[in-house]
């Protein structure tokens, strides 16, 4: 069976196909670049950009599977949480593409395809439950997943979202956008503890607006006293990247233990960070798997979307409705 999976919550238009698990094409436009010189991504841009780029990339994905589009079986697209044009251009086109094939139509949760990502092409069995994790730009949550139908929220971000917070640090810096792989090369173990920095942690929720603001106003001290080197700047940064990778491992260890999980599944773009992957891994043991995408699956892609399509239609056995609309929260 050929799913479809369309992808545009915030800059990348993406189209994936697949056979059922397997990715045979996952074709990804970022608008990126378009952002970066703001520093951030401006929602009007994303917007009018998936709608000049997605019908190029769903052509692509098809040419690249050398499926036709009488062929797919199947049609999946993010419904929420996102930016809320950019959700109904991919939305709505999946939604007309479904009309005028007369194929089923699944919508899907943009956080919960992230944590599918472990799963793409049968590289792990689908078993249940497990603790998700999922920190990217938008979103840092921790999820007891009884199965993808039912999935509870047990921890999150009470601000600012992981990935969020390195960019906005990473620009404070003057380094480029988005900033969570620039503070990822930066990154020194060396230098790790050289400045105390904390997060706020309550239970198996984070803080991370106090980190940040405490980054900026390092940044001034240091200016004025003409302190602020290089090497200064990856001591900082390297300490600063540390505690939030630290009080994000150690809730999700927490949360592990207190509803006794075996397996803890990772998804979103900061799972990409060699540190944090390197962290979450060590935590391996007879009694706790981790499973960690590839890092081609941990940014926002058509295949998570696919993946988590597929799995949900067989799973409920019947498809969404084609009024379901876009929705900018879970
Ligand atoms: O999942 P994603 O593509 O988009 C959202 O759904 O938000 O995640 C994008 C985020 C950005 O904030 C980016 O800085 C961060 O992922 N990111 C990283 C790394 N690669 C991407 N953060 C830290 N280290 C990395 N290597
Ligand atoms: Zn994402």
């Amino acid at each position: 069976m050929y799913t479809l999976g369309i992808e545009t919550s915030c800059d990348e238009t993406s189209c994936a196909v697949l056979k059922n698990y397997r990715v045979i094409s996952n074709v990804t436009i970022s608008s990126l670049k378009e952002h970066a010189k703001y520093g951030g991504v401006i929602p009007e841009i994303a917007t009018r950009l998936h709608l000049k780029n997605i019908d190029k990339v769903l052509n692509c994905a098809l040419k690249e599977a050398k499926v036709s589009l009488k062929q797919i079986n199947l049609i999946a697209a993010t419904h929420s949480p996102g930016l809320i044009g950019a959700l109904v251009v991919g939305l709505n086109f999946a939604e007309a593409l479904a009309l005028s094939l007369r194929r089923p139509f699944i919508g899907v949760n943009h956080l919960h395809a992230h944590i599918f990502a472990p799963f793409l092409n049968n590289a792990h069995p689908i078993e249940f439950p497990f603790l998700g994790l999922v920190v990217s730009g938008g979103h840092t949550e921790i999820y007891y997943v009884e199965d993808f139908t039912r999935i509870r929220l047990v921890g999150k971000t009470r601000d600012d979202a992981c990935g969020e917070v390195f960019d906005k640090v990473a620009k404070t810096y003057g380094l480029g956008y988005p900033g969570g792989p620039h503070i990822d090369r930066l990154f020194k173990a060396s230098c790790k503890n050289d400045f105390s920095f904390k997060c706020g942690k309550i239970g198996f929720d984070f803080s991370f607006s106090g980190i940040k603001t405490a980054l900026v106003y390092k940044k001034l001290e240091l200016e004025k006293q003409k302190k602020l080197t290089r090497k200064t700047v990856v001591s900082l940064l390297s300490s600063f990247q540390e505690e939030v990778l630290e009080t994000i491992v150690a809730a999700t260890c927490e949360a592990a233990s207190k509803f006794k999980v075996r397996k803890i599944v990772c998804g979103g773009g900061v799972i990409a960070n060699r540190s944090l992957r390197r962290k979450l891994t060590s935590k391996i043991s007879a009694d706790l798997r981790v499973l960690m995408p590839p890092l081609e699956y941990t940014t926002d892609n058509g295949a998570i979307v696919a993946g988590l399509g597929f799995y949900l239609y067989n799973r409920k056995g019947k498809e969404s409705p084609l009024s379901l609309e876009a929705r900018a929260n879970q």
